[in-house]
């Protein structure tokens, strides 16, 4: 039987603890953050971030109209569908969801745009037999030399097509389109999903500065100037944190962090993205849960077999007597860290690029949209860095795909 912790400390109370994060380190992320921002945009710094051109150079205005055949390759699904911009900030849309398979994720880059040409052209059977021009939202990131070209840099959260590094995405889907469809898609933009909630929200509220994504992965597109033009910079943020070891790392990394890193298919790569988005978190808790769930039982032999028949008595009798109390806080707090550390970087952009009250930063992604108590730890982090109610956060209205035909319309 596990010894009783109720009333003292339990032993692995530490564990939790180091998920959380002082006041004082968010002001020096925030700050470190900041400096990393400025020097990759001013000097083309890119150990951490990349800050990416996305050619989208003027905020939408509401005005734009159209009908447009969208895409989405996301960290999880793969979203086809039409939408309709009515040009007075209202727009229509629907699609269909495919999940990616696991095997199409990590296999030849090729086969990944079999795959999205295959679902794009049942959907598109389905349509008026007419010409279309195509958006493409592409979560990865890719650096563009126009509105409609740009090489894939490389692949992250769950996805490793290697053989397809380097090559230009829109090529490779729209070599597709004309052998199976001759003149019927014509992709006309590439967004990143950042860039594609920035926009899609900003088409409905003008205040819109900034889009976040805080779903599979995390990243952020906001308003800034790149090589003497005014655009919408994708800031790649999931890399912040890397190239620095642990102990200079302004990036609290725990042990369990330095472990998922060092088994990712990424290794050294995306350090913020790992402590932060949905493909991670689970992650962080089932490494610390097994401490706790195995703490009493760690000399074999020590679980009676009479428990196995009412799993309920291992927990009540089994666990030290707290534990499943522990196991709440700790999921908590995981929680809580990835959203104080999200806010850190909104409140740093904000404070760089705040030229409008109110600057409305628009989320969007599971992580934040399918969870009540992340939203409002964010919300709250967020009010308590920056003091104001000037930044303003909203979830995302419309969905990334709609924006990649936003900004066909507006390129017209
Ligand atoms: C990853 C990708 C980035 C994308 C983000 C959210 O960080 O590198 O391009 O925006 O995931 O999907």
């Amino acid at each position: 039987m596990s010894p009783d912790y109720e009333g003292g400390q339990h032993p692995l109370a530490f564990i939790i603890d180091s998920f959380r994060i002082s006041d004082e380190k968010i002001n020096s992320i925030i700050a470190d953050f900041k400096d990393e921002l400025d020097s990759c945009i001013r000097t083309g710094n890119k150990r951490m971030l990349k800050c990416l051109p996305s050619f989208v150079e003027s905020l939408p205005k509401g005005t734009e109209a159209g009908e447009f055949v969208v895409i989405d390759l996301g960290g999880t699904n793969l979203r086809v569908g039409l939408c309709t911009l009515q040009g007075c900030h209202q727009f229509e849309q629907q699609h269909d969801t495919f999940e990616v398979p696991d095997a199409i994720k990590s296999g030849s880059g090729h086969k990944l745009f079999d795959f999205i040409a295959e679902k794009v052209l049942a959907f598109v059977s389905n349509l008026p037999l007419k010409p279309y021009d195509v958006g493409f939202t592409f979560s990865f990131p890719v650096e563009q030399n126009g509105l409609s070209h740009g090489k894939l840099i490389q692949f992250n959260k769950a996805y490793d097509c290697h053989d397809i590094v380097g090559h230009d995405v829109v090529q490779l889907l729209q070599e597709r389109f004309d052998k199976l469809l001759p003149g019927r898609l014509t992709i006309r933009s590439l967004v990143n999903d950042t860039v594609g909630t920035f926009v899609a929200h900003g088409y409905i509220n003008p205040s819109t500065r900034m889009g976040v994504i805080l779903g599979t992965g995390t990243n952020a597109a906001y308003f800034d100037t790149l090589n003497g033009t005014r655009m919408i910079i994708n800031i790649e943020w999931g890399g912040f944190g890397d190239s620095v070891s642990v102990d200079k790392n302004s990036l609290p990394l725990t042990p369990v962090d330095v472990e998922i890193d060092a088994e990712s298919e990424n290794k050294g790569r995306q350090t913020f993205e790992k402590m932060v988005s949905g493909m991670y978190l689970g992650e962080q808790f089932r490494r610390c849960a097994l401490d706790f769930l195995t703490l009493g039982y760690e000399t074999p032999y020590s679980l009676d077999t009479k428990y196995l028949t009412d799993i309920e008595l291992v927990l009540k009798n089994g666990l030290a007597a707290g534990t499943v109390q522990m196991l709440n806080q700790l999921a908590l707090t995981i929680l809580e860290r990835s959203a104080k550390l999200a806010a850190a970087l909104i409140t740093a952009v904000y404070q760089r690029a705040r030229d409008s009250s109110p600057f409305v930063a628009a989320i969007d992604g599971s992580l934040y949209t399918k969870n009540p108590t992340y939203k409002e730890m964010i919300s709250k982090a967020v009010q308590q860095y920056t003091q104001s109610d000037e930044l303003v956060i909203e979830a995302s209205k419309g969905e990334p795909l709609v924006g990649s035909g936003i900004v066909i319309a507006a390129a017209k």
